[in-house]
């Protein structure tokens, strides 16, 4: 099934995130193993790397999608628990703030993008102007959940004032269900983050706050804003 996406993308769009993609490109370590997103952007960003044989040593993947990207791309790909440390992360956001707040999630590959992120000592995330907000929120925030706890968390988010949405027919690479939520207070995302966490059935939830991004590279219509 399509993924959860937040616009029609433009032509105007599609420039916008090759340019930050192309940007991100300063941000490598010659030589290094890179860990790898998922999305569109990224796929911008990967043949990028194509386009540059030789510059990274290997990648780390986020999903099965990227790796098929990378492998076409005549990349590497090795299991981060043979790598453990990844010297920097290139991924997409569905939305972002000025904090480097971010959700995540809308091609529901946000557990093991969330896991890349954690073994990263740097992440650098790649967006288009059209998904940079002062509250993040407007995008419906994703949930991996373990199929049978899918009822069981939509309760409690409606507990908490959430309407969650259950992505059907659309299984993650991990076997399990999407759910997306809107109505949450997400003023203070770190918290939400940590609360929703708690909940029994989540497996990740797609805020990335209490690990933001350490760069937001925001295409614009002219070139590219760091943050
Ligand atoms: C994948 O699960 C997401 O987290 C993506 O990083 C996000 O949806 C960005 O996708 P696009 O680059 O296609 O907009």
């Amino acid at each position: 099934m399509a993924a959860h996406t937040p616009e029609q993308t433009t032509a105007g769009t599609h420039a916008k995130k090759r340019r930050c993609a192309e940007a991100a490109l300063r941000y490598i370590d010659p030589g290094s193993v890179l860990g790898v997103g998922t999305g569109s952007t990224v796929g911008y960003f990967i043949a990028a790397l194509a386009a540059r044989p030789g510059l990274i040593r290997a990648a780390v993947s986020s999903s099965t999608a990227t790796t098929a990207l990378l492998r076409s791309a005549g990349i590497d790909v090795f299991d981060l628990n043979d790598v453990g440390t990844v010297h920097l992360y290139i991924d997409g956001a569905d939305q972002a703030t000025r904090a480097r707040h971010l959700i995540k999630g809308g091609g529901g590959a946000l557990t093991r993008e969330k896991i890349v992120a954690a073994a990263a000592e740097r992440f650098v995330c790649i967006i288009d102007d059209g998904k940079l907000v002062d509250t993040l929120g407007s995008f419906p925030l994703p949930l991996e959940v373990i199929p049978m706890a899918r009822t069981l968390v939509t309760r409690a988010l409606a507990a908490r004032g959430g309407r969650a949405e259950w992505r059907r027919d659309f299984l993650t690479d991990n076997g399990n269900q999407i759910i997306d939520v809107q109505g949450l207070p997400l003023a203070d995302p770190p918290a939400l983050e940590r609360e929703l966490d708690t909940l029994t059935g989540v497996v990740t939830v797609g805020l990335f706050a209490l690990r933001p991004a350490d760069v937001l590279l925001v295409g614009t219509a002219t070139g590219v804003e760091t943050i």
